[in-house]
């Protein structure tokens, strides 16, 4: 009995996630030579992508690495994002890059970026992986994203379910007795 035993359907291979870390890696190496790139990584569901990313990018960078939970009810737009690990430096003057698993609601993100804006950084932009386009509460959209999927849960390469299922390769669904259990 392996993990992939849990699996329904692969949605996006390691081959296909390869090349799309390849292409952002090569996109942001090319829109940020010359600047103060500074990779922010939201714990815990992008350290694969992290690790991944930053191999694919050929400039300078330093990297970085964030908690937040949400708080108030999940159908809310509007819930306040508490920091629960912050960053270990200013961003003064920095090119800020969020790294994300995936783009659901917005609701995470669109409450992050005012308050790192906040901080006087010379730009924040997002980039993420996965993206659900009909799941968005908020109106708004990934500068850097990877591959839209549809509205299903979706574990591996990072994202989990009940903390299991990060360190899958791929991105896929999960057999619905596996819920069940
Ligand atoms: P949102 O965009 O504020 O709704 O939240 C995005 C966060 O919800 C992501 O960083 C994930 O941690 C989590 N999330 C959203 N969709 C999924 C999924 O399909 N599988 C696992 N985690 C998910
Ligand atoms: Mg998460």
């Amino acid at each position: 009995m392996t993990m992939h035993d849990d699996i329904k359907q692969i949605l996006v291979s390691e081959e296909e996630l390869k090349a799309k870390v390849a292409e952002l890696g090569a996109q942001i190496s090319r829109d940020y030579a010359g600047k103060d790139l500074l990779l922010v990584g939201i714990l815990k569901g992008s350290v694969v992508f992290m690790a991944d990313l930053m191999r694919a990018i050929t400039i300078p960078c330093k990297i970085d690495f964030m908690v937040v939970s949400s708080y108030g009810s999940g159908t809310t737009t509007t819930g306040l994002v508490k920091i629960v690990k912050d960053l270990d430096q200013d961003l003064s003057g920095k090119d800020v890059v969020i790294v994300e698993d995936i783009l659901d609601t917005g609701v995470t993100l669109s409450n992050l970026v005012p308050m790192l804006k906040m901080r006087h950084p010379n730009s924040v932009r997002i980039c993420t992986i996965l993206d659900k386009p009909s799941r968005r509460k908020v109106d708004i959209t990934a500068d850097y994203s990877g591959c839209a999927i549809p509205d299903e849960f979706v574990v591996g390469y990072g994202l989990d379910y009940a903390e299991t299922y990060r360190n899958l390769p791929y991105v896929g669904v999960l057999k619905p007795e596996v819920y069940t259990h």
